[in-house]
């Protein structure tokens, strides 16, 4: 992991510039709320290289960039001292927080204030969990959505994946290199991000053995779809026979009881990876056997590629794939259907034949 302390240049601050600003705020003291804000970002425009230094000894910026505010998803709605409701008129009350990450995680309560849901589902996450409880660095609003330049929050997708990305640099790497995160940098709106598998606020540790045994609902929400998997060219059935299957049958009853079995059973991301998702569609069937091969030995000791080809894998069979299982699977399609008339067919000139029937010849 590798967290980034978010602190700017910390130059000292030239006491004439504060002294300046000093005056010129004097004179509109009793300015209204609204015109206080543009009083607070007329000074703090001007306050480039200022900082200000907390009782842990580290600095601040004082600067607040006015064009990255205005430009952000508040500029219009909010203000000031929305955020900032207990700084008051200059010179300022000093801040209460000793260390710099004390004062940016007691700034971003405010947030709470307005955006009530988001931060109800944060505190149901591992990150606050963490955060209460020793690990400082775990992400408040700010570390994800920024404070003065807060942008929207969704769009463009792929930009959701930087907000992880400072803490995360290995998953996202990972997932960069995978089919769904190429499918995602090539501008696809199916393919997931970090938030369709975790959610934005409320993360949740997703190794315990009760999150595996229920994990292939993440991926059912998407790999069950017809329309989404259709415009893939990829088969939605693939859930449906897992969740038949044996290991999918075992993790289903788990997941209904909120339970999870003694030892893993394999779950979606344990044959496909979570990150690493790999496509089959350029492979040769020997492939495809020799990659199922390998998906099988983490378990199953010494599996070969006879293991993986008698299981025969989850996708159903077509011309494509296993294409002699299809034929005969097609041959009894078509067999059964006509044994089945040939049957009817017979019993009935059977009956046309029985005695009493008058025939209009008047044979037997
Ligand atoms: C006269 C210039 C001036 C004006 C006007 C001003 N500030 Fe400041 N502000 C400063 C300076 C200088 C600092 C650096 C710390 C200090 O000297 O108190 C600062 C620090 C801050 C801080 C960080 C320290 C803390 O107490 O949390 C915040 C937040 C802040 N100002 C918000 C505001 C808001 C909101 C307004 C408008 C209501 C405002 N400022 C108006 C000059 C000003
Ligand atoms: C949407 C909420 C929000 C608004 C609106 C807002 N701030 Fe802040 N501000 C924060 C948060 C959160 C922090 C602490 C996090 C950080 O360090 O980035 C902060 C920190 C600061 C600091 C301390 C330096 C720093 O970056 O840590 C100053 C100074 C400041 N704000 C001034 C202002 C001024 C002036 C305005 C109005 C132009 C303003 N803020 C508007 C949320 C806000
Ligand atoms: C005073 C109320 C208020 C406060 C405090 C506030 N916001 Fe907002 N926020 C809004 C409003 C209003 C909007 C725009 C409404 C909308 O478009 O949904 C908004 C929009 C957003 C969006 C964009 C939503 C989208 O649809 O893309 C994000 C992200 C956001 N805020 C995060 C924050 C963060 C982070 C903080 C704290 C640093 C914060 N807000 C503090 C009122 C507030
Ligand atoms: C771990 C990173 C992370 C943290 C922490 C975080 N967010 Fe978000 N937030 C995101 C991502 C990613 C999205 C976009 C994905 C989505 O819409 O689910 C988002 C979406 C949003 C939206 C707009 C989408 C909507 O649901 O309307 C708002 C508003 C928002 N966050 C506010 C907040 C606030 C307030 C906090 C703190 C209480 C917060 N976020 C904490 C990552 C985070
Ligand atoms: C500011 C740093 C930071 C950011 C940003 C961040 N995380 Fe985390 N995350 C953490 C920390 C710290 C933990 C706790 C790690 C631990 O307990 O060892 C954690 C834990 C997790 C876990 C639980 C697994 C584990 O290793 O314990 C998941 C899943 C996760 N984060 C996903 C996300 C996602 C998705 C995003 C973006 C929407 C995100 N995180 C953004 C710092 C961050
Ligand atoms: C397709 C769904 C999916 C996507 C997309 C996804 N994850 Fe995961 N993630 C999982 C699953 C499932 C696990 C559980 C561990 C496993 O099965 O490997 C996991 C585990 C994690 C963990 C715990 C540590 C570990 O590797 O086991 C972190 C942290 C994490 N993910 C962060 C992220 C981040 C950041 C992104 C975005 C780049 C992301 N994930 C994208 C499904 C996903
Ligand atoms: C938000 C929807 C979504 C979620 C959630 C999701 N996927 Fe996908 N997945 C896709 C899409 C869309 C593609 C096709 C990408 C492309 O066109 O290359 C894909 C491709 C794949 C492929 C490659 C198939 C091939 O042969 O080309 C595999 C394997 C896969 N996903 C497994 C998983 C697993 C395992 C999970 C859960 C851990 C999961 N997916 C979660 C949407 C999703
Ligand atoms: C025991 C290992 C295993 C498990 C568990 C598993 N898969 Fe697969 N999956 C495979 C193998 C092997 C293939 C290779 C394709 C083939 O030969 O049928 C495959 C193929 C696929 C494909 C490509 C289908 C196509 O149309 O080409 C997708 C998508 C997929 N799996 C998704 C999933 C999802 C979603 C789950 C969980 C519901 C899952 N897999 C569970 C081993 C597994
Ligand atoms: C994450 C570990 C894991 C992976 C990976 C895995 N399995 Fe399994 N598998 C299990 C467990 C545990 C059971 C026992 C399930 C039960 O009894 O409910 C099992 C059961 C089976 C069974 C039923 C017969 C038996 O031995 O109980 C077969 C056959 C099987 N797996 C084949 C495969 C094949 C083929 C692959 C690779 C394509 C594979 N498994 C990958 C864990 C795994």
């Amino acid at each position: 992991m590798n967290t980034t302390t978010p602190l700017r240049r910390p130059l000292a601050p030239t006491l004439p510039t504060v002294l300046l600003a000093t005056v010129a705020w004097a004179a509109p003291a009793a300015a209204q709320a609204e015109r206080a804000d543009a009083d607070c970002l007329a000074c703090h425009a001007d306050l480039h290289g200022q900082t200000f230094t907390l009782p842990s000894g580290e600095r601040l910026p004082a600067w607040v960039d006015g064009a990255g505010f205005h430009g952000s998803v508040h500029g219009d709605d909010i203000g000031c001292t929305d955020c900032h409701p207990t700084v008051g008129d200059y010179p300022h009350r000093p801040p209460t927080a000793q260390t710099a990450r004390d004062y940016q995680v007691q700034a971003a309560e405010a947030c709470t204030t307005c955006h009530f849901k988001h931060a109800t589902a944060l505190q149901d996450s591992i990150h606050y969990e963490r955060r209460l409880n020793g690990l400082p660095e775990a992400p408040t609003c700010i570390d994800c959505h920024g404070s003065h330049a807060v942008a929207p929050a969704a769009t463009p997708r792929r930009a959701t994946v930087d907000r992880c990305a400072t803490c995360h640099e290995d998953q996202v790497k990972d997932w960069q290199a995978s089919a769904h995160g190429q499918a995602v940098l090539a501008g696809d709106p199916d393919a997931p991000v970090c938030a369709d598998c975790h959610g934005a606020h409320g993360v949740t540790d997703p190794n315990t053995p009760t999150a595996h045994a229920a994990s292939f609902g993440v991926c059912a929400k998407c790999h069950a779809d017809q329309t989404v998997m259709g415009r893939h060219g990829l088969d939605h059935r693939v859930v449906g026979s897992y969740l038949k299957d044996f290991h999918g049958a075992s993790n289903r009853i788990y997941a209904a009881l909120g339970d999870a079995p003694a030892e893993p059973v394999a779950s979606c991301s344990d044959c496909h990876g979570a990150h690493t998702v790999q496509s089959f569609k350029d492979l040769s069937e020997a492939e495809r056997a020799d990659r199922a091969a390998a998906m099988c030995q983490d378990c199953h000791e010494g599996a070969s590629a006879g293991f993986a080809t008698a299981w025969g894998s989850h996708t159903p069979p077509s011309e494509r794939h296993r294409p002699l299982v299809w034929l005969i699977d097609l041959f009894y399609k078509l067999m059964i259907p006509l044994m089945v008339l040939g049957l009817i067919a017979h019993i009935l000139m059977d009956l046309w034949r029985t005695p009493g029937h008058k025939h209009p010849e008047g044979h037997s």
